[in-house]
């Protein structure tokens, strides 16, 4: 097992990148007690303090083709889901297509990074931020009504270590379990822990403005929402849930 520990990088998924085009074996992980330059989806900053999160990066080299990348995402948080549920506790649930929430608010983002070829994955980076230990008055400003961590949630602190193994396992559960019996075999758990299903939704990133009904998520990981009467297969971008 190959394990890249640091004290302050820039981000995990970059430095998982490179290993990753150096030759690192698949399951290699990168960790680190900071990020000064921790990235989200679509270009956004991700707040990584000090010895505060898991913030963490691991290598796949998934026999599947480049199409079917974004099912990383979604065993990466099934299994993320069920490792806090049983270490913590804290009831969260998964927003398609891979954010983590508690009561709303955002407590894990996971970001996926492919590098392929025509028809072959060379490898794929998942990228997990997990907030542990931040108290609500510690996130930026912009963030702290939408974000939150398992401490705040929980009212307690929780140790980073045992949840850390935990992930890592399920993970590793996980991502056998898609390749022994495929993807639509792990869809009931994901179904299960989403939030999202049977909430109506917001489809950001159309042109024009629309919303439905999350009805399921199909084979390919999509989305299926209802939109007066039809079903749209939702493939990418970002969903906001009403409240
Ligand atoms: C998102 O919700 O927008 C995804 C956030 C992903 C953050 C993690 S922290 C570890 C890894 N390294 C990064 O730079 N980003 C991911």
């Amino acid at each position: 097992q190959e394990i890249f520990y640091f004290e302050k990088i820039e981000s995990t998924n970059n430095e998982a990148k490179k290993q990753a085009n150096l030759g690192c074996h698949e399951g290699a992980i990168v960790l680190a007690e900071m990020q000064n330059g921790g990235r989200g989806r679509i270009s956004r900053s991700w707040f990584s303090p000090a010895g505060k999160g898991i913030w963490l990066s691991v290598v796949l080299k998934p026999p599947f083709h480049p199409y079917d990348a974004p099912k990383c995402t979604l065993l990466a948080a099934v299994a993320v889901t069920k490792a806090i549920r049983s270490i913590t506790q804290v009831q969260c649930g998964i927003k398609w297509p891979n954010d983590i929430l508690y009561e709303g608010k955002k407590i894990v983002g996971i970001l996926t990074e492919m590098n392929a070829e025509m028809d072959a994955i060379n490898h794929v980076v998942i990228g997990m931020g997990i907030n542990v230990n931040i108290s609500q008055e510690e996130f930026p400003l912009d963030i702290r009504e939408t974000a939150t961590s398992l401490s705040a949630a929980a009212h307690k602190p929780i140790p980073r270590l045992p949840l850390l193994q935990e992930i890592l396992s399920a993970l590793e559960k996980e991502y056998h379990k898609v390749i022994q019996y495929g993807f639509v075999e792990m869809l009931d758990e994901w179904r299960e822990l989403s939030v999202t299903l049977g909430q109506t939704v917001d489809i950001i990133g159309v042109s024009q403005k629309s919303s439905g009904l999350a009805v399921d998520i199909d084979k390919d990981g999509a989305l299926l929402v209802e939109i007066e009467g039809r079903i749209e297969k939702i493939i990418a971008g970002d969903v906001s849930i009403r409240p």
